[in-house]
C-alpha cells in the first residue's frame, strides 16, 4: 500500500499521475481538507499535522508515503525522515515532490533562468532554491509566492476569469525575467496549466508536477525491489479526508480526472 498525502484535494492532481504510471499498486489518500490551506501556516504547526498523517497512513497498511503537498514537503519533510521516521518507524519511509521536479529542471541545460510560484511557507523556506543551486550553482532563480490561488481553486473558482487575471497578476514579475521554466511548485496549479502555458511565453519550459513525481517514484521502486512486491492484481484506491466527504468528492473528481467511489471521513 502506498500512501499518499496533501493538506487538502490538490495532492489528487499527483494521485491522477501515479494512477496512470503505476496502475498495479494499491493506495491510500489522505487530505486533510479540515485544516487545509497549510500554506499560510508556521512550519511547528506543519510538523505537528504531517507526523499525525504518518501515524494515520502507517497504521492502515502503507509501506512508504508521498507527500504530494509542496508545503509538507518544503515545511516537515526533512525533519521528518531525519527525526521522526528513526525514531518511530526505522523501516519506512517517507519521499516527497520536490526533489524529482529540482532534478528534472536542474539537469536540463537549456535552463538557466528558473521561476517557483508555490505557496507562502514553500517559498519561504527556500527549499527549491536551495536543492536547485546544489545541483546548478549557476542557476538564477526568481520565486514568487501566491497566497490567493488556493482558496480560489478549493472554491472551485477554476474556470472563472477573475482566478486566470489573479494568476496572470503572479506570473507577471516571472514572465519580466525571462526565465527558461517555471516550477509549479503547489498541488492546485497544475489545474490551471493549460492557461499557464497560454501565459507564459512558449519557451518557457513547465513540467507537470505529477507526471515527474510519479516516473521519479517508478524509478525509485526499481532500485528498491521489495516495495515492488507490494503490486496487486485488483488493486485498489481509497481515500480518507478530515473534512465533507461532499467536498471531497465534487472537487476531488475535478482534479483526479475519475469518479471517486470510497471516501472515509476520519479525525486526526
Ligand atoms: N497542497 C499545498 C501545496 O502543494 C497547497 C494547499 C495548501 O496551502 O495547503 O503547497
Amino acid at each position: 500500500m502506498i500512501g499518499v498525502f496533501d493538506s487538502g484535494l490538490g495532492g489528487l492532481t499527483i494521485l491522477k499521475h501515479f494512477l496512470k504510471e503505476l496502475p498495479q499498486y494499491n493506495y491510500i489518500y489522505l487530505g486533510d481538507s479540515a485544516r487545509a490551506p497549510y500554506g499560510n501556516r508556521s512550519q511547528d504547526v506543519i510538523y505537528g499535522y504531517a507526523k499525525e498523517a504518518v501515524d494515520f497512513l502507517f497504521s492502515k497498511g502503507c509501506v512508504i508515503i508521498i507527500f504530494a503537498c509542496n508545503t509538507a514537503s518544503s515545511q516537515a519533510l526533512r525533519k521528518i525522515q531525519q527525526e521522526y521516521l528513526p525514531k518511530k518507524y526505522p523501516d519506512k519511509k517517507v519521499l516527497g515532490v520536490i526533489i524529482p521536479l529540482v532534478e528534472k529542471s536542474a539537469k536540463n541545460d537549456k535552463i538557466k533562468k528558473i521561476g517557483i510560484i508555490g505557496t507562502k511557507a514553500t517559498i519561504a523556506s527556500n527549499v527549491y532554491c536551495k536543492e536547485l543551486l546544489k545541483i546548478n550553482a549557476k542557476l538564477k532563480i526568481f520565486q514568487k509566492s501566491a497566497p490567493l490561488l488556493v482558496p480560489l481553486i478549493e472554491e472551485g473558482w477554476i474556470k472563472k476569469k477573475e482566478t486566470k487575471m489573479i494568476f496572470k497578476k503572479y506570473l507577471r514579475e516571472l514572465k519580466m525575467e525571462q526565465i527558461d521554466a517555471l516550477i509549479l511548485a503547489c498541488t492546485h496549479y497544475p489545474i490551471l496549466i493549460k492557461n499557464i502555458k497560454r501565459i507564459m511565453p512558449k519557451r518557457c519550459i513547465i513540467y507537470n508536477p505529477g507526471e515527474i513525481v510519479a516516473k521519479s517514484f517508478k524509478k525509485y521502486l526499481e532500485k528498491h525491489p521489495k516495495l515492488k512486491t507490494h503490486q496487486s492484481n485488483s488493486p485498489i484506491c481509497k481515500f480518507y479526508t478530515t473534512d465533507s466527504i461532499n467536498n471531497f468528492k465534487t472537487l476531488g473528481e475535478k482534479f483526479l480526472g475519475q469518479k471517486i467511489n470510497e471516501i472515509k471521513k476520519i479525525k486526526l
